[in-house]
């Protein structure tokens, strides 16, 4: 029977743990001089995005090819939905012509959830509106390991825009699984009433939520998602929930900072955290490569 990955609620830490230990092997192949693996010779993956990406969706074409795959991109402009074609047909199209694995973007949380069930495609959620992006949490925390050596006790916080957020629901899922101590801040009116009921903490002054963390992770203002008036101004935002080299060093001493991207600099996070020492920001986006690729051969090939 065919598997999709819809997100990480859905995943145990074992499965969790083979997906991260195959990405280790994945890497190697990303960092070679000969970036070309037969796993995935003869299969066709398909990127139908619903949203903007860079990363992401170069991330899974990458991944494709370096794997041998057919890799094809679909964009809702210029593509049937713009003519008002509906989700399920859109996916039932790609479906039929031979397609393996349809990775899929939309602004619509559940909307992968409804396509899975109907097309004999592997269905990947690449972020499904403000529920869960499972393989940009599962990148996050394999960049995690490379640093820290494990997620067991270790301690993160994560600032800004919980709820409208797929990446860290996607990630509490994860971590808290794997047994880290997850810390939210931000501005009240961005924090979810009940998220406490995921097994973390809440903050909403930022500075309490940093303190003693092992990972600082900035989330992007969501204003695509967001109603009016959630917080006075983006410059006041950066005065108060802002992460600067100050609130950085309420961290622990060899603490690394993470963002999804794209970052808004000056915003979320000070220039100077972004480019500064701890940074690993960038190595996120080697280890998504890396990490898609993982998935995408588990899927068709077992282990998953
Ligand atoms: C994230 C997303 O799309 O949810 N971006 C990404 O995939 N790297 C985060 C964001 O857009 O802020």
């Amino acid at each position: 029977m065919k598997q999709d990955l819809l997100g990480l609620k859905d995943l145990s830490a074992q499965q969790i743990k083979n997906i991260l230990s195959h990405a280790a092997d994945m890497k190697k192949v990303v960092l070679s001089d000969s970036k070309k693996i037969p796993n995935l010779q003869g299969k066709t993956v398909v990127n139908l995005f619903y949203e903007n990406s860079t990363r992401t969706r170069m991330s899974f074409e990458l991944a494709a090819k370096y794997m041998s795959a057919n890799a094809a991109n679909i964009s809702s402009s210029g593509s049937s939905v713009a003519k008002g074609e509906t989700l399920i047909d859109t996916a039932e199209t790609l479906d039929v012509m031979g397609t393996d694995i349809l990775v899929m973007r939309h602004n619509m949380s559940g909307a992968p959830h409804l396509i899975a069930p109907v097309i004999k495609a592997s269905v990947i959620n690449a972020g499904d509106g403000m529920n869960e992006h499972p393989t940009q949490a599962l990148l996050d925390i394999f960049t995690m390991i490379e640093h820290k050596g494990h997620i067991e006790g270790l301690k993160v916080a994560i600032i800004g825009d919980i709820s409208h957020s797929r990446v860290v629901r996607s990630n509490i899922h994860g971590l808290t699984k794997l047994g880290a101590e997850v810390s939210l801040g931000g501005p009240a009116t961005l924090m979810p009433k009940d998220i406490d009921k995921m097994g973390v903490k809440v903050f909403n002054n930022v500075q309490e939520a940093i303190i003693d963390a092992d990972v600082v992770m900035g989330l992007r203002i969501q204003l695509e998602r967001q109603k009016k008036g959630l917080f006075p101004s983006v410059r006041e935002y950066f005065r108060f929930f802002g992460v600067d080299e100050s609130r950085l060093r309420l961290a622990k001493p060899d603490a690394i900072l993470m963002h999804p991207g794209p970052v808004n600099r000056g915003v979320e996070l000070s220039t100077s955290v972004i480019d500064g020492d701890k940074s690993v920001i960038t190595e996120q986006v080697t280890n998504g490569v890396a990490v898609r690729m993982a998935v995408m051969d588990m899927l068709i090939n077992g282990g998953f």
